[in-house]
């Protein structure tokens, strides 16, 4: 029997640009530990499903989309985005009983912000949400990048309240505000001051004029979502797990949006967007060396210094997984 391992905290993940999955098309994305199948039908609706064909293990890597299901090369079944059979070829009537026994493991997803997510779990339990006070929000073009570090590891990153001095050179003004409204969801707001030793850091002290208040929001523990109080700007951060100390980072950089829309507006904030997107890799960027490969443990936090870091390790311990069984196994059960 061919159980699967791989076991995640349920929640929304970003998974692939829209931009990169055409019509009529698929792709291969290894996340999870596994290998997903991800396509866009006739009507740009996406489906992700296993990548095996339940009936014969064929792979559906190069399979091709037809009738808005993803068809398998060796006997011509088609499944639908939600993973079901809808067609058997050699079947003399479309026999419902025959065809809903088989099914391909399927992903609830969305496309939001020029990203295409996937929840890991059944049913999502929340939807994407907006970054801190912010109702409206306009987004630039998302940028991705590679960690070698465990997916969840840039969450436990950002309630480590002593790395942001020694890593980031950014001082922490006071005692951050930490809430945690429900299971999968948790915030932080922080006064902090920067300390210009980067173009970057210059630039962040001027647009500033002095501290700057920060509210993160992070759900699940693959999504970060920030909003510099002073500025309206921020981002959407979401992890992807590709395998054991890889993950696939998505940048969103996001700005809340002006009450009034012109087309001076639009192209100043098109600009903006692009150099805070730059300014979010060049943050994250500090933190690529340390977290290489690092493996925390919940007794290693020290009392007091890292209190905001055990919170975090205590909600990332009682989110809830999910695990995917395989077709076949469920066919059996
Ligand atoms: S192996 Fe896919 S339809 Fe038979
Ligand atoms: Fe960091």
């Amino acid at each position: 029997m061919n159980k699967e391992v791989g076991s995640y905290p349920q929640s929304w993940y970003p998974i692939l640009r829209s931009k990169e999955l055409k019509k009529n098309k698929s792709r291969v994305i290894k996340a999870f530990d596994k290998e997903l199948l991800i396509f866009r039908d006739a009507n740009e609706q996406v489906g992700i499903v296993g990548r095996y064909c339940c009936h014969m293990g064929v792979d559906l890597g190069n399979a091709p989309v037809v009738n808005n299901c993803i068809q398998c090369p060796l006997h011509g079944w088609q499944f639908d985005r939600k993973g079901n059979c809808l067609h058997i070829p050699s079947l003399k009537s479309n026999d419902k009983n025959i065809l809903k026994k088989r099914s391909l493991n399927s992903f609830p997803c969305q496309e939001k912000y020029g990203v295409i997510w996937i929840y890991w779990g059944k049913k999502p339990a929340y939807d994407i949400p907006l970054p801190p006070d912010m109702d409206a929000i306009t987004v630039g073009p998302c940028s991705h990048f590679s960690l070698t570090t465990e997916f969840h590891m840039p969450c436990l990153n950002t309630f480590d309240l002593q790395h942001f001095h020694h890593v980031h050179h950014r001082k922490i003004i006071g005692i951050p505000d930490i809430s945690q409204e429900n299971l999968y969801h948790m915030g932080i707001k922080m006064e902090v001051e920067v300390i210009p030793l980067t173009l970057f850091d210059r630039l962040m002290k001027r647009l500033f004029h002095g501290n700057a208040t920060i509210s993160i929001d992070c759900w699940g523990a693959s999504l970060l979502l920030m909003n510099n109080n002073k500025t309206n700007y921020g981002a959407i951060i979401g992890s992807l797990p590709i395998e054991k100390y890889k993950c696939l980072m998505f940048i969103i950089p996001v700005k809340k949006q002006s009450a009034q829309q012109t087309q001076m507006t639009q192209i100043m904030d098109n600009i903006c967007l692009k150099i805070a997107e730059k300014m979010v890799r060049s943050f994250l960027s500090m933190d690529e060396i340390p977290m290489r490969g690092m493996k925390p443990f919940s007794g290693c936090l020290v009392n007091e210094l890292d209190d905001a870091a055990a919170n975090y390790w205590r909600y990332f311990n009682s989110l809830p997984r999910f695990s995917v069984i395989h077709s076949a196994q469920k066919k059996d059960e």
